[in-house]
C-alpha cells in the first residue's frame, strides 16, 4: 500500500513540477492583456489582486510561477476547488502566462501587526513565508493578510492529501489542529497592501 500510494505522489508532483516550467519556457505572459482577462477574476480576486471575498486569497504581488503553478494545477485537475476548477477549465496556456505575468507585476508590502514582532512568528514557517507572511523563496506563496479560514482549509487541505506537494504535505502532516489555528492567526494578522493600478 505504501508503495501505491508514494508511486501515486510522485505522479503528481512530476506533473505539478514540469507542466508550469515548460510553459514559462515557451510563452512570455503580457501583462497588458493579462490586465484585460483579470476582468474574469476581479470579483473574487480584485484587478490588482486584493482578495474581495473571504475564502479567496490575495494573488498581487506572488511569483509569476507560482500563479501559474496554480492555475494550471486547478486545470489538470491535481489542485481541486469548485470555483477555480471552473475558471482554470477555460484558460489556454497563453491566458495563465498572461494573468501570471499581471498578478504578479503587482507591488506587494506586508507589515506585522502592532505588538509584533519577528521572533515571535512561526519558526517551522519563517524561512520560506517570511516573519511577515512575504515568501522568501521564489515557489512559495505569500500568506500575509490571508484570511485564516483561507490558510487552515490549505493545511488541512495538505494534511489529509487533498492538495499536494512535497514539501507542504510533510509539513502540514505534522501540525495538530491547534497548531493550524495558531499559524493561520499569525499569518492572518499581518496588514497587507497591494499598490493600486496606476
Ligand atoms: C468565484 C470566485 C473566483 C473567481 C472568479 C476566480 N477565483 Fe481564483 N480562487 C478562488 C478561490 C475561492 C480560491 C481558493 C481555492 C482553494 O481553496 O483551493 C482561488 C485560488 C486561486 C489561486 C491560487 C492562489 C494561491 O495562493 O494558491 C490562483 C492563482 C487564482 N485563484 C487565480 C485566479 C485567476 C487568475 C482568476 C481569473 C481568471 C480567478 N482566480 C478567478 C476564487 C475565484
Ligand atoms: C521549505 C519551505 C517551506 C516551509 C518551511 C513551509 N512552507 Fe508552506 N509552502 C511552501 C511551498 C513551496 C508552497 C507552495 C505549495 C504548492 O505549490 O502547492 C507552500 C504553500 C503553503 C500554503 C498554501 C498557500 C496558498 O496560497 O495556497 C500554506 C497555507 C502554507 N504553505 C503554510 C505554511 C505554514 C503554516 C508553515 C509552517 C508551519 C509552512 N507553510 C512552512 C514552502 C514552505
Amino acid at each position: 500500500m505504501r508503495g501505491i500510494t508514494i508511486l501515486g505522489l510522485g505522479g503528481v508532483l512530476l506533473a505539478q513540477t514540469f507542466a508550469p516550467v515548460a510553459l514559462a519556457e515557451d510563452l512570455t505572459g503580457d501583462p497588458a492583456a493579462g490586465r484585460k482577462k483579470a476582468g474574469l477574476c476581479r470579483t473574487c480576486h480584485g484587478i490588482e489582486g486584493l482578495a474581495k471575498i473571504p475564502i479567496a486569497p490575495h494573488i498581487g504581488g506572488e511569483n509569476p510561477n507560482y500563479i501559474m503553478h496554480q492555475l494550471t494545477a486547478f486545470r489538470e485537475g491535481t489542485r481541486v476547488h469548485e470555483m477555480m476548477s471552473v475558471v482554470a477549465r477555460g484558460l489556454d496556456d497563453q491566458s495563465i502566462a498572461d494573468l501570471a505575468a499581471w498578478y504578479s507585476s503587482q507591488e506587494v508590502h506586508a507589515s506585522l501587526a502592532p505588538g509584533k514582532t519577528d521572533d515571535m512568528a512561526p519558526e517551522a514557517c519563517v524561512a520560506c513565508h517570511g516573519a511577515d507572511g512575504l515568501a522568501r523563496i521564489e515557489d512559495a506563496p505569500n500568506l500575509a493578510g490571508e484570511n485564516a479560514i483561507y490558510i487552515d482549509t490549505q493545511l488541512k487541505a495538505f494534511r489529509t492529501g487533498k492538495r499536494t506537494h512535497p514539501v507542504m504535505s510533510e509539513i502540514a502532516a505534522g501540525l495538530s489542529d491547534t497548531d493550524i489555528r495558531t499559524v493561520a492567526e499569525w499569518y492572518a494578522a499581518t496588514r497587507i497592501e497591494i499598490a493600486p493600478v496606476k
